[in-house]
């Protein structure tokens, strides 16, 4: 038997799950269950990297751990653990950040954009490095992520290239595994901007646990564009074809198809097929998500944790003696 490839992949338990976290990484975290060994994690070290209130992050972990076993990780097939339960993370980040170049570091999109906000801080500016180290200290193969994330992945490749190319061969050079449709899914208010979190309009993003009503109404009140004719067009038409991409990753049909079908409904009668497609296809998420004690998920994450710190542990041995500590 040959072995399987690992995946891994976080998420920061910072504010609500929305739809373009979901289509663009959680449902792709649990499809590739079924071909890979996969290892999910709530980083909720990388979630203290801007201000935050210690009670937020409390319930928020909680929350994100329950909707991800809701969303079909599977705690038969996959660990899920919060990341500061494995020390090794943290650990591993320090050997990495030796050998990261404060150049690259500075270049980190993410990290100018939320400095600006925020405010310049070191953790922030090392987020990448903790990053590296999530991903390396399980040596995986492959990475689960929209493609605001292309570029941590990158400096992820190099510093594993670096450290193999220094101190010997032993981790493998991982891969982004990025959705074809629904990389980038757009603000619902805002088309041309990325839906994110931290938009202050709640009407922006639709949540994961958002009642049909909710949905329905924020979908209705999307910002559409010039015209009528229902069709894929990014640059032309990005509220529509943002709709379109939604609408996809919920129905499963094509994006050509259902243009195609509603190419002459009108905006009203396409908003509302999106909307029914969200819904339903949100249900079975929100049942889970309803049917979960605080008990199970609990469990789930301490027994994640307990495997994931003695595979952390094994790779830290290697690291160790190759770096010359032992
Ligand atoms: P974050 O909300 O930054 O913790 O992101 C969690 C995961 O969702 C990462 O893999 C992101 O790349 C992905 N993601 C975040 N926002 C979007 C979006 N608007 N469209 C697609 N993927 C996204
Ligand atoms: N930076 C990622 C985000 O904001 C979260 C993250 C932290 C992550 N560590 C990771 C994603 C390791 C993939 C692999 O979405």
């Amino acid at each position: 038997m040959t072995e399987k490839k690992r995946v891994f992949s976080g998420i920061q338990p910072t504010g609500n799950i929305h739809i373009g976290n979901y289509i663009g990484a959680g449902r792709n975290y649990v499809r590739l269950q079924e071909e890979y060994e996969t290892i999910y994690c709530v980083v909720d070290l990388h979630a203290m990297t801007v201000p935050y209130d210690p009670k937020d992050l409390r319930e928020g972990k909680a929350i994100m751990a329950r909707m991800l076993l809701a969303m079909g990780i599977d705690p038969e097939r996959s660990l899920l653990y919060h990341q500061s339960d494995v020390p090794q993370h943290a650990e591993l980040s320090w050997i990495l950040g030796t050998l990261a170049g404060m150049g690259q570091l500075e270049r980190m999109t993410q990290y100018k954009e939320k400095s600006d906000k925020a405010g310049q801080q070191f953790g922030l500016f090392a987020y990448p490095v903790l990053m590296a180290a999530d991903i390396l200290i399980h040596r995986a193969h492959a990475v689960p992520v929209g493609d605001d994330q292309t570029q941590h992945l990158e400096l992820t490749r190099d510093l594993a290239e670096r450290f193999n190319h220094r101190f010997g061969d032993l981790f493998p050079v991982p891969e982004a595994i990025i959705p074809e449709v629904g990389a980038r899914v757009t603000s619902l208010t805002d088309p041309t901007s990325k839906m994110s979190k931290s938009d202050p309009s709640p009407k922006s993003r639709v949540h994961l646990t958002d009642t049909p009503d909710e949905i329905a109404s924020k979908i209705r009140s999307a910002v559409t564009d010039a015209g009528s004719e229902v069709v894929y067009d990014r640059e032309a038409k990005p509220g529509i074809s943002n709709l379109l991409e939604i609408f996809s990753a919920f129905d499963g049909r094509s994006i050509e198809e259902l243009a195609a079908e509603y190419r002459d409904a009108g905006y009203g009668i396409f908003k509302n097929a999106v909307a029914e497609a969200v819904i339903d296809g949100l249900r079975p998420v929100q049942e889970a998500y309803a049917s979960l004690t605080d008990e199970e998920v609990h469990r789930v994450m301490e027994t994640s944790a307990e495997k994931a710190r003695e595979m952390a542990a094994g790779t830290m041995r290697l690291v160790r003696e190759a770096v010359g500590l032992t």
